[in-house]
């Protein structure tokens, strides 16, 4: 008798070596695994996430986005192992000083650091978003000494602000050049 396998997980975008799916209501323990991690979280103000409860209400949210935008954060899975978020990358709408805009968001589990997991996953949720959100500008909110982050971001083409514009919790403003 063959066996199908199917994945339960909705497919937002593959890759050459990735697989980006929607979040969904059994990845709390995934999203707890990146966000409590110090490592994930070490130029981030507020420190990791210190409880199951922390990534249920950050899950509940990214949830959220999808179901009102069409749009938001995605859950990331090499395609060899696509049942493993080893990450989690893509935009999500919010306004910016009275604008619509883009946040690129991007936040791997430290054994996944250093393969271009976050390169390939921003670009391929940049490739299936943008086309359906014309006009709409992507930026990304980087503190000045999380250089990884905004390393990466440029050499996704996200610039700093040159006036070195920053949001309310003094992360500089990058946008899409
Ligand atoms: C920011 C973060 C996602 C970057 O992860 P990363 O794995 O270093 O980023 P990339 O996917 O771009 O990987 C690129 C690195 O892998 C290396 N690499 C190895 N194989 C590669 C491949 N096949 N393709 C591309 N790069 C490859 C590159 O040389 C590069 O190294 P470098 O950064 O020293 O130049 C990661 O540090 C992280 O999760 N940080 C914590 C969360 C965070 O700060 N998020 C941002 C909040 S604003």
């Amino acid at each position: 008798m063959t066996t199908v396998h199917r994945s339960a997980r909705a497919i937002v975008a593959v890759s050459e070596r990735l697989v980006l799916t929607r979040p969904q209501e059994g990845d709390v323990e995934a999203v707890f695994a990146v966000h409590g991690d110090p490592e994930t979280n070490r130029y981030n103000p507020h420190g990791p996430q210190r409880d199951l409860a922390q990534a249920r209400e950050m899950l509940d949210g990214f949830v959220a986005d999808w179901v009102r935008d069409g749009v938001g954060y995605c859950a990331v899975a090499t395609r060899e192992e696509p049942e493993v978020v080893i990450g989690f990358a893509g935009l999500c709408l919010y306004t910016l000083d009275g604008e619509q805009v883009f946040n690129l968001y991007y936040r791997f589990r430290p054994s996944a650091w250093g393969a271009g997991y976050a390169a390939e996953a921003a670009r391929a949720a940049m490739a299936e978003a943008l086309p359906r959100f014309p006009g709409v500008p992507v930026t990304a909110l980087i503190r000045a000494d999380n250089l990884p982050s905004r390393r990466l971001a440029g050499r996704l083409g996200l610039v700093a602000d040159p006036d070195g514009r920053v949001d309310d919790e003094e992360r500089v403003i990058h946008r899409m050049a």
